[in-house]
Parts: C-alpha cells; sequence; structure tokens
C-alpha cells in the first residue's frame, strides 16, 4: 500500500505484486487483516517523518491530523503533540493483530521500535518475542538516524517483554536485551541483572545547569582589562559582580575542563529580584538594557511573569566552589570534577548535570565512584544511546551512590551520607 499515486504505479512494475494505492489511516485494518489467513506477515517501510514535518511538508498524500486521533491512546504513547507517524501506524497494526499467529516486520527509527514495544508490552500485547536489527540508515536512505528493522512475532496466548538488540541484519547473536521491568525500559538486561541492586533514591539531588535562552547576550569571552565579546561579536565592559566562568557540554568531554567563557548570571534563585544589577553594578544592567529586545523575546513560557533578564535552573547550588558534572548529551558517561577559577565558582550550562561540592576532596571522592566501572554498568543499564539527551537528572538519580560507596569501601563525605542526614539536621 502507497498513498502517492507515482509511487504506487511504479511499485506496479514488480512481478507478483498487488498494489494498492491508498492511505493507511483511511483503512480498516481490522476488516483487511480478518481476511487473510494466519500466519499473517505485514512488512513495510512506513514513513520516518514527524506529524509535524509532514504537516509543515503538506500535499495531499499526507494523513490529516484528524485521522491519527483516531488511533485510541495515542496520546498516552507520545505525551506529547509530535510524534513519529510511523508509530501510530506500528501500534495500530500490532493492535489489531494481537491474539493471532503473525509478524510484523518493519524498517523504522530505533526511537519508534522502542516507543512501539513498550506501548505493546505494557497493554499486553500478545507479542511472543522481540528483535530489532540495527541498519545502517546513513548508507541506505542517506539519513542521519539510528533505525532499525523492527520484527515482532506473536502468537496467542504470549506475551514477553523482552527485545532482543542485533548489530545489524546477518547478525545470528543479540549484542544486548532491553525489556519492559516494573513498567519502566531496560536499556541492557545482562547489566541490570549485574548493577540493578544499586538502585534506590540517590542521597544527593542532581542539578542541572543554568538555563537563559539567550548565548548571544548571556555569555561571553573575556578580550582582557574588563572587556568582553559577546555572541553578538561586540565589545563590552561589564563589572565582575554577575559573571561567573562557564562551561558546557563540549568542554566536559576534556578530562580537565578549561571554562572558555562567562555566562552573565542575574541571580542566585529563581524569581529573585533583577532591578538590584541597576545599583550594584550600573554598566551590566545598561548591557541587558541595551539587549533587552533579545531577552525580552525569549519564547519559552519560563520567563514569563518573571523579572526582567531571569535566568533559570539557578539557586546556591550553581555557585558551588566544586561540582561533579558531567554532559546530558554525549555517547558516554563520564565525570568531571570543576572547581573554582580565580576564586570564582563555575557555572554549567543547562545541557549539564551536576553534584554541587563544597571542597575539592569531597568532588574527587564523588567522582571516583561515578566513574567506577559499577558505577558506569549501572547507567549502562538503563541509558539508550540513540536517544536524543540520553543522560537525565532522573536517570543519574536512580544510582543509590550510598550504596555504591559502601561496594567500595569508599567514606562518602559527611554532608553526603543519608546515615548522618539526621546528625547534621540536612
Ligand atoms: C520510507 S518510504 C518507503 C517507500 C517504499 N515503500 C520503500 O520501501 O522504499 C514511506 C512511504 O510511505 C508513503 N506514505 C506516507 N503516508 C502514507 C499513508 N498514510 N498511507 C500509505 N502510505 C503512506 C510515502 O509516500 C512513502 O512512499
Amino acid at each position: 500500500m502507497e498513498v502517492n499515486p507515482e509511487y504506487a504505479e511504479a511499485a506496479k512494475a514488480v512481478e507478483r505484486a498487488h498494489v494498492r494505492c491508498g492511505d493507511f489511516f483511511q483503512t480498516d485494518w481490522p476488516r483487511t487483516l480478518a481476511g487473510l489467513e494466519d500466519p499473517v506477515l505485514v512488512i513495510g517501510n512506513p514513513p520516518w517523518v514527524t506529524n509535524s514535518a509532514m504537516g509543515r511538508l503538506g500535499g495531499d498524500n499526507l494523513p490529516g491530523k484528524s485521522n491519527f486521533q483516531r488511533f485510541r491512546g495515542l496520546d498516552a504513547i507520545t505525551g506529547k503533540s509530535n510524534f513519529d507517524i510511523s508509530e501510530s501506524m506500528l501500534v495500530h497494526l500490532l493492535e489489531c493483530l494481537s491474539g493471532r499467529r503473525a509478524a510484523v516486520a518493519m524498517l523504522c527509527k530505533t526511537v519508534v521500535a522502542r516507543k512501539v514495544l513498550r506501548h505493546a508490552w505494557s497493554r499486553h500485547l500478545q507479542v511472543a518475542r522481540s528483535s530489532v536489527y540495527a541498519i545502517d540508515a546513513k548508507q541506505y536512505f542517506g539519513a542521519s538516524v539510528d533505525a532499525c528493522l523492527l520484527v515482532c512475532l506473536l502468537e496467542p496466548g504470549r506475551a514477553s517483554q523482552d527485545c532482543a538488540v542485533y548489530a545489524d541484519l546477518d547478525e545470528r547473536t543479540n549484542r544486548s536485551t532491553f525489556a519492559l521491568r516494573d513498567g519502566e525500559l531496560v536499556a541492557d538486561l545482562e547489566a541490570a541483572d549485574t548493577y540493578g541492586h544499586l538502585r534506590g533514591p540517590s542521597p544527593l539531588k542532581w542539578r542541572s545547569g543554568v538555563k537563559h535562552d539567550c548565548a548571544g547576550v548571556m555569555e561571553l569571552r573575556s578580550s582582557g582589562k574588563g572587556e568582553f565579546e559577546n555572541g553578538l561579536g561586540e565589545t563590552v565592559s561589564l563589572e565582575g559582580t554577575y559573571l561567573y566562568p562557564a562551561l558546557k557540554s563540549s568542554d566536559l568531554t576534556r578530562p580537565r575542563p578549561v571554562p572558555s567563557r562567562y555566562m552573565l548570571v542575574t541571580q542566585r534563585s529563581v524569581g529573585q529580584d533583577t532591578s538590584r544589577i541597576r545599583r550594584d553594578a550600573p554598566r551590566t544592567w545598561k548591557y541587558l538594557l541595551s539587549h533587552a529586545d533579545r531577552l525580552d523575546a525569549r519564547a519559552s513560557s519560563i520567563y514569563r511573569n518573571r523579572p526582567r533578564f531571569s535566568v533559570f535552573g539557578v539557586g546556591p547550588y550553581s555557585f558551588a566552589p566544586w561540582k561533579v558534572a558531567t554532559s546530558g548529551f554525549y555517547k558516554r558517561l563520564d565525570f568531571r570534577c570543576v572547581g573554582p577559577v580565580a576564586d570564582r565558582p563555575v557555572v554549567l550550562d543547562d545541557t549539564c548535570y551536576f553534584l554541587p561540592c563544597q571542597t575539592e576532596r569531597d568532588a574527587r571522592t564523588l567522582a571516583g565512584l561515578l566513574n567506577s566501572e559499577p558505577a558506569r554498568g549501572f547507567f549502562g543499564a538503563f541509558v539508550f544511546w540513540d536517544a536524543k539527551r540520553p543522560i537525565t537528572a532522573q536517570l543519574l538519580s536512580r544510582l543509590d551512590l550510598h550504596r555504591l560507596a559502601g561496594e567500595a569501601g569508599v567514606s562518602l563525605p559527611v554532608w553526603a551520607d543519608p546515615r548522618q542526614f539526621t546528625l547534621f539536621g540536612v
């Protein structure tokens, strides 16, 4: 089935094929499939675009949004309005085929395969066996995206919540298995078996860096003698009061990250009055006013009804002298110790996560634990490296550092040890 008449015509050249020009979303799949004898194989290469990209493309070969809404539970799957079209197609097919002897084999983005399986698993659809075979989408389709062939074998009365992951189509042995356990996706079952006991609530709170959404104005490089160049190429003279050496994700790839820029941090806590900058640092205030058009135009709703020139993700922790930091974007988890520069705390941007520390010793202890093999193994059990932002504060918080320290025979800093919390009234 192909919705585009031209493509459908071209496909008709294939001998023995019965090609239908039609819209997936206008097709009565329960009825179509009911007319076929078991076992049924549904094989395809559904569109790789999202509904909003499809909307932007326009064209009458595209299913209208109202069609998607017919598919129940879609919001539950995506949780947001932008979703992959193939996701709704695959979910619908699996729902129609659950309880029958059938197979569904589809090329799709790996994230789509995962969402579809998560949906099938949590709804207890009768998918007996699932596999994903990685494909080189760049080579075959010129698409820079992690993609796979998703194969689901359905059998009446059988439901497994595991999926074998193969490195490529010819691979005979799977390199890992991901699964649904206790309602959440586990990226690597073997790693979860070995390191799952380190799961806990984290005794420490992971923080993300400062968010300002205006790098051109808020990020500056020193040009010496109290002068700074901002991202718009302007040279300005600012007081040091609100400027902090800053690191971003890419800086954290280095074993010893060196701040290459400064960040203008206008508040010490979320919602703090910013008008005091006029008094404390008049040149900084003038600078902010001269870029008020850009700062006031920041689109995110978090800036609405907030003091002018507000930033987010800011609190006492942002100014802790030492931090153990990692990037949310990279395909490897490395934790770096970040210390003050010229007696100023280094701030991180919102692509980073960190644990604030008061002393270098504490930071080194925590970084040592977080970079240890058991911690890496533990995170490996839960991280899907092909995700857009594989590392999140939620993921980092799953590791019980206290237990890890106990196993490693390392003493946690007093303030980080939950046994001491009552003692210190934290
Ligand atoms: C990734 S391409 C695959 C093309 C071809 N079948 C192949 O495997 O090379 C996805 C195809 O789905 C078609 N398509 C998009 N929306 C559709 C819909 N609602 N119903 C049927 N086909 C659709 C597109 O026109 C496009 O040709």
